[in-house]
């Protein structure tokens, strides 16, 4: 859903400042440019949730910046959860190729969607909407997911609401989570800094 090119590419020239909508063009470019390997496994998914994501965004491959794509390699470990998360700017697709992975995403209505996927299906997850992966199987799982926007965003919903700096108020979360001061200020421990 990024904006569309005017010329046939522009590589990102990300030693320049971004403009409204990416980056201005690199003037010498070359092959290289266009080929990246970043997404190469496998990925170390030893860490407190058991994922790992090489992103190929604009940031990371300056070929994608005006062309409107991006695409992550996601590799979860046994038992590994993608944490609930949403990106702004792009409607995702995914194809799981290893393992199976339990998707599922919310509506504005609050309806979940959900289904085990294994290797070779694919799935989407409407532009904004919150969704996750769980890896519910015995083995590593991996998939490839695929963004209509050079840098999707993400909005990783817990550290979004208990690890922003500043801080959240607590009025605000006890009010919204119908809780107390202890529960939130054990939450925000865990992802304050
Ligand atoms: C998975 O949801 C991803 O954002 O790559
Ligand atoms: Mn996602």
């Amino acid at each position: 859903s990024d904006s569309d090119p005017l010329q046939d590419f522009c590589v990102g020239d990300l030693k320049a400042s971004p403009s409204i909508n990416g980056f201005p063009c690199k003037s010498a470019v070359s092959a290289s440019d266009f080929f990246y390997s970043g997404l190469a496994g496998p990925l170390d998914t030893s860490n407190p949730n058991g994922v790992t994501i090489a992103p190929g965004n604009v940031l990371t491959f300056p070929g994608l910046n005006t062309l409107g794509l991006a695409m992550n390699n996601v590799e979860l470990a046994p038992g590994g959860v993608n944490p609930p998360h949403l990106h702004p700017r792009a409607t995702e697709a995914g194809i799981v190729v290893e393992g199976s992975v339990f998707v599922g995403f919310v509506t504005t209505n609050n309806t979940l969607f959900s289904k085990v996927m294994t290797a070779g299906e694919m799935f989407v997850i409407p532009r904004g909407l919150v969704h996750f992966q769980w890896n519910a199987g015995k083995d590593k799982a991996r998939m490839i997911t695929a963004f209509n926007s050079q840098l999707p965003g993400v909005v990783v919903l817990p550290n979004t609401l208990f690890g922003s700096k500043p801080e959240i108020p607590n009025t605000v979360l006890t009010k919204a989570f119908k809780t107390d001061d202890t529960t939130i200020a054990n939450l925000k421990s865990k992802f304050v800094g």
